[in-house]
């Protein structure tokens, strides 16, 4: 173990080298997953009413920010109907045919997940649609005006889909699934029993403050909740005695650079560059992204989402926009606009 790299501590997308751990940790069972109630429960009603029809449930979107458990919850809709579940994602499929190999050695009920469905490529997509709607795919065989097209039944499936982008999915994707699953960020007490089943999976001792001084620092993100305690248990074992408590707890995260409400380097820097040098806005995303030098598209998927709730940015019409509670944040005095009582001006 060298030194607290902090670099990618906070950040909610996962790391190569947890992969490993991320299947320890993920739950199997929809009893045994925390959080997300209203989801939980229409899942589960979806499920068991395919399970007593005897045939496969609709086809399922999950949606919502990086590591929520939207790949948790698509290895268990496969648990919970005893099916197989077939892996892939939207940029492996970048031909059609890529696809058409998946869908025909499907066998009847299994779940295909494909993840990160809003970047699958448009001739796969266009295949999906009618696979999706009648279990049918239409290969397409030789090229030019000799083309023919022979069409393949394929094995009644279940298509679960995973997007961080929900907004990015064509209309046409969006209406063949049959349920959309709204992932949210957590509760600061179901990140508590996050971390707490975690810790006990994992071999890990930990007081009540700690779990929830860890839980509320999370982002309301399990990938990040279960990472910071791993982070806080390196710490706890070199330079204390191995034990987590309150005060190591909150040395280890401050060695991380994880400040009060969670939020990490990048969400700072687009506040701060919002803040600073385009006095709160209104800014495109596109602009703010260059000024923290990070693709719009993460800042846009994976920021953005829990500044938002957490009531410091609010996407406008017109760009993106700091609220009081950032300035003050980054302890700064927002400006006087911000003190008038009819505020709506500026984030109209
Ligand atoms: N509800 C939950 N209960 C317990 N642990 C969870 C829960 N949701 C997620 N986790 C933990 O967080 C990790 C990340 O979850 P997962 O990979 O399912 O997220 P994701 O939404 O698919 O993320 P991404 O968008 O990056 O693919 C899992 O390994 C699991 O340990
Ligand atoms: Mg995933």
């Amino acid at each position: 173990m060298t030194g607290f790299d902090s670099d990618e501590t906070l950040s909610a997308l996962p790391q190569t080298a947890e992969r490993e751990v991320e299947t320890t940790l993920r739950p199997r069972k929809l009893a045994e997953f925390v959080g997300q109630p209203r989801v939980r429960e229409q899942l589960e009603l979806v499920l068991e009413s395919a399970r007593r029809r005897g045939v496969p449930p609709d086809h399922v979107l999950l949606s919502g920010p990086p590591g929520l458990g939207k790949t948790s919850l698509a290895m268990i809709i496969a648990a919970e109907l005893d099916a197989s579940i077939r892996i892939t994602s939207g940029p492996a499929l970048e031909r059609a045919g890529d696809l058409a190999a998946m869908l025909s050695n499907l066998v009847e009920g299994d779940v295909l997940f494909i993840d990160e469905i809003h970047r699958i490529a448009r001739p796969a997509e266009e295949m999906l649609y009618l696979a999706m709607e009648d279990f049918r795919v239409d290969v397409v065989v030789g090229k030019g005006p000799g083309a023919t097209s022979i069409p393949l039944e394929i094995a009644p499936f279940t298509l679960v889909g995973a997007t961080t982008r929900s907004g990015a999915l064509t209309g046409p994707l969006r209406d063949r699934f049959g349920f959309t699953g709204q992932m949210e960020f957590y509760a600061d007490d179901e990140l508590d029993l996050v971390v707490r089943r975690a810790a006990t999976i994992l071999g890990i001792g930990i007081d009540e403050e700690s779990s929830a001084e860890l839980a509320r620092r999370s982002r309301g993100t399990p990938r990040i909740a279960n990472r910071l305690l791993r982070r806080v248990r390196d710490y706890a074992e070199v330079r204390a005695d191995g034990r987590i408590t309150l005060e190591v707890t909150r040395a280890a995260l401050a060695v991380y650079d994880v400040d009060e409400l969670g939020l990490d380097r990048l969400d700072r820097a687009v506040l701060g560059a919002l803040v600073n040098s385009f006095g709160g806005g209104p800014v495109g995303v596109s602009t703010l992204a260059v000024a923290v030098g990070e693709e719009p598209g993460t800042v846009e998927e994976v920021c953005e989402p829990y500044l938002v709730r957490a009531g410091m940015l609010a996407r406008t019409p017109r760009g993106r926009v700091a609220t009081a509670s950032a300035w003050e944040h980054l302890g700064l005095r927002p400006p006087p606009e911000y003190a008038r009582p009819d505020q709506s001006a500026l984030f109209d």
